[in-house]
């Protein structure tokens, strides 16, 4: 069991081992006594049946104690179920949205998170709503787990006396991506808490519409590299040309742009990608104009290292280049930009070549060109990559520079 940091879940840990010791006791007591009557009443110790007629005392016995046993069971949950119900005055509200398939914590100034994060001794009550389907919310670490119903506000209350990371699961079937609707309780002391509501939604140097995505939840179906398994791809948005059914059932190849997004986002079945259905709930006035173009203004940038990065998997470059600093069947891209190679030319002519735009672009298109020392002439050739690519390898290369890049 999850230790107690709550003190209503201390009641419903007692409620369950009471009723599970009950349980235990009447499972043994049950089980002696049909041994005891087999032993004792076989045919070799009692060859003749007896026909009794009843006994009142017996009676009244085994229709009391259960009565009573049964009260004081009810009695245990109800005091917990209790515990669990009664939210303390003035505790700090925060609204839980839950929808297929994310959570968005929203704190009364205003502040947002894909994560609860709440102040150590200090009970927070939840307004529970959901978007779309039933879901529920639930806190192993804290024995609280209440359903977010459609049209209804619910609540429940939490309160932790220990400082950590607990986990948030949603406990109500609600579609494909169910098992990934998790997300972290953070418990921080009131310091440290005061100071993250007052700041922004983004980490310090996190670009404010990747921050925006990451609040809202897109990645929980959308994925930042090429895998697609719940909804299309965000990688390159603007540099992949995609195939879309118009709502007149015509298919037509576009390169998304801003409009093609938003409308994306605030009426998701007007224009579907082809393949996918019309299951991406639509954004309404949650989702801000200005925090729309913010996400809009992430997403067709055209040099995110992130992409890059995806591009670099998808390619098979970090199958022989490590980005953690150790050479592998090829030099690590940890500190490769701006570092100084040496090696041989093709024609065996030694060099002594900083590795720049130029080097690095050579080296994927023409690897054979300039093999550092220390390594074989084995990296395929690249020449089909075209330039938007190479210029987001190029980026990705960039943001793992080491000393002299920049
Ligand atoms: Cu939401 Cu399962």
């Amino acid at each position: 069991m999850y230790p107690q940091i709550f003190s209503a879940a201390k009641e419903v840990d007692q409620a369950f081992l009471i009723i599970l010791g009950f349980a235990v006791f009447i499972l043994v007591a049950v089980t002696v006594a049909m041994l005891y009557f087999l032993w004792r009443y076989d045919h070799k110790r009692n060859p003749h049946a007896t026909d009794i007629k009843g006994s009142v005392w017996l009676e009244i016995i085994w229709t009391v104690l259960p009565t009573i046993i049964v009260l004081g069971l009810f009695w245990t949950g109800w005091t917990s179920f209790k515990a669990m119900r009664t939210i303390p005055e003035g505790a700090m509200t925060v609204s839980v949205e839950g929808r297929m398939w994310s959570w968005r914590f929203t704190y009364e100034n205003g502040r947002t998170s894909n994560e609860l994060v709440i102040p150590v001794n200090t009970p927070v009550r939840l307004a529970l709503a959901s978007r779309d389907v039933i879901h529920s919310f639930y806190v192993p670490a804290m024995r609280v787990k209440w359903d977010l119903v459609p049209g209804m506000e619910t609540d429940a209350w939490l309160q932790s006396d220990t400082l950590g990371d607990y986990d948030i699961f949603c406990a109500e079937y609600c579609g494909l991506k169910h098992a990934d609707m998790i997300t972290l309780l953070r418990v921080l002391d009131q310091e440290e808490f005061d100071a993250w509501l007052a700041e922004g939604g983004a980490d310090e140097g996190e670009d404010v519409g990747l921050a925006l995505l990451k609040e809202f939840g897109c990645f929980d179906c959308h994925s930042m590299d090429l895998s697609e398994d719940a909804a299309p791809s965000l990688l390159d948005l603007g540099g992949r040309e995609q195939t879309v059914v118009l709502p007149d059932g015509t298919e037509k190849t576009i390169r998304p742009d801003a409009d093609f997004i938003r409308q994306s986002v605030r009426e998701p079945g007007a224009t579907l990608v082809k393949g996918w259905g019309d299951e991406m709930p639509p954004y309404g006035d949650e989702l801000s104009d200005a925090q729309l173009d913010a996400m809009i203004a992430y997403l067709l940038k055209p040099d995110r290292p992130d992409k890059g990065q995806a591009l670099a998997d998808e390619l098979g470059c970090l199958g022989c280049h490590t980005t953690d600093g150790t050479d592998d069947v090829g030099p690590s891209f940890l500190g490769l930009y701006g570092s100084e190679r040496k090696g041989k030319t093709a024609d065996g002519k030694p060099y002594d070549l900083k590795a720049d735009d130029a080097y690095l672009r050579r080296a994927i298109v023409e690897p054979s060109a300039n093999v550092p020392e220390g390594f074989d002439d084995a990296m395929p050739i690249y020449d089909d990559l075209d330039q938007a690519t190479l210029d987001q390898l190029l980026g990705y290369l960039k943001s793992l520079a080491g000393e002299g890049g920049q």
